[in-house]
């Protein structure tokens, strides 16, 4: 079964396909993720309209690379029935200059040999999920593809499907499974009964942590997005503990819930007391950053492992390509005195943004499909 995912649910464009074989192995057959990072960075952050005219204008070269590099892109040329046109336009008629790029592509290639449609649905930018999903609607339509809905925090975790071990190898003794999902619009904690039956144990009332990484690299004029540069300079401090001291926000509360915003509201105050910002200045205060970071969500992770005496440990999301965090994590989890915790993190590729992950998840879906006319985005979507 070979299905092709679409991700656009913040600043990457991404289209993945994957082919699930019959013994349900899988094999990538292509990843492509077209950054927006320059777009972005001189603002400092993601600006939905702006972001929603890039998706616009990738995603039909994006759908290319990607039907190419998996050795599906024919050439066929084809005539398009007006009333066929007039569904593509009325479908697209929100992103008028992807509807004109899709329909050439349309004209000029065949029909690719896929299965399944997977969009991502939410949560996420609105304008930029709604991009995706008509994106999507018009290739179903056209294309006579079924479609399944995927939500954006599940594939997160779903990725986990592609590393060296496989959560779908999970068995029953493997459960209850703690899931922690990092990234530039969530921090959440779910507890895993069961591979996909889910419930939030607590999430970041305030900034997530990827965004608590994005503000504080805004206010210390380092560029964006944050997590990436924070973490390199981090890397280069040759002084760890740091002599800055900032707070751990609700480290020590007995709930399962975060707040980062504090932490950003520090290191502004920290930040205007500093006459000499100079690289060792910047190296410390990375480093400090990323070190709070860390624990506090390490002691509120770690603290839900014992308290529901959980099994296996899953991280996703874009703050899990932090290299510290993953050594961290595996420490913290190695020296668990009373319990033995399995812990997943994701290939360090596919941590941040991907279709490929959309892809995975959806397959777990195939059997969801619905129709193209009722999909609807949707940017406040939770996790059931
Ligand atoms: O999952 P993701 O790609 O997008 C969302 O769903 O939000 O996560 C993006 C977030 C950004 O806030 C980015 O700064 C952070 O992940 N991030 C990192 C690292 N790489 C990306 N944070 C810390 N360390 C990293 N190496
Ligand atoms: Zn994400």
């Amino acid at each position: 079964m070979k299905i092709l995912a679409i991700e656009t649910s913040c600043d990457d464009t991404g289209i993945a396909i994957l082919d699930v074989r019959k013994d349900n192995s899988f094999k990538v057959l292509s990843n492509i993720v077209s950054s927006q990072i320059k777009v972005h960075a001189k603002y400092g952050g993601v600006y939905p309209v702006m972001a929603k005219r890039e998706h616009q204008r990738n995603l039909a070269p994006v759908l290319q690379k990607a039907l190419e590099k998996a050795m599906l892109l024919k050439v066929q040329k084809l005539e398009i029935s007006s009333k066929k046109l007039e569904v593509l336009n009325k479908i697209l008629e929100r992103e008028p200059e992807l509807a004109k790029k899709l329909i050439s592509f349309f004209k000029k290639y065949r029909k690719p040999n896929i299965d399944l449609i997977a969009v991502t649905n939410g949560p996420g930018l609105e304008p930029c999920l709604w991009v995706g999903v008509n994106f999507a609607k018009a290739i179903s339509y056209f294309w006579n593809i079924p479609i399944v809905d995927v939500n954006h925090i599940k594939a997160h975790i779903f990725v986990n499907m592609l590393g060296d071990k496989k959560i779908k190898e999970l068995k029953q003794k493997d459960f209850p499974a703690l899931c922690l999902v990092v990234s530039g619009g969530h921090t959440q904690l779910f507890l895993m009964r069961d591979l996909g039956k889910y419930e939030i144990i607590g999430e970041t009332r305030d900034d997530a942590a990827g965004e608590c990484f994005d503000k504080c690299a805004k206010i210390l004029d380092l560029g964006y997005p944050g997590g990436p540069i924070i973490s390199k300079l981090a890397q280069k401090s040759d002084r760890s503990p740091t002599p800055i001291k900032l707070p751990r926000p609700m480290i020590n509360t007995k709930d399962y819930d975060f707040s980062f915003s504090g932490l950003k509201t520090a290191v502004l105050y920290a930040d205007r007391k500093v006459k000499i910002k100079n690289a060792k200045y910047k190296k410390e205060m990375a480093s400090e950053i990323q070190q709070a970071i860390i624990d506090v969500l390490i002691k509120k992770t770690l603290k839900a492992v014992k308290d529901f005496n959980v099994k296996t440990l899953i991280l996703g999301g874009g703050v899990t390509a932090n290299k510290e965090l993953k050594k961290q994590f595996a420490t913290a989890v190695k020296n668990l005195i009373i319990q033995r915790v399995e812990l997943f993190v994701p290939p360090a590729n596919l941590s941040t943004d991907n279709a490929l992950m959309t892809a995975v998840a959806g397959y777990f879906r195939r059997n969801k499909k619905i129709a193209w006319q009722k999909l609807e985005a949707n940017a406040n979507l939770r996790v059931e």
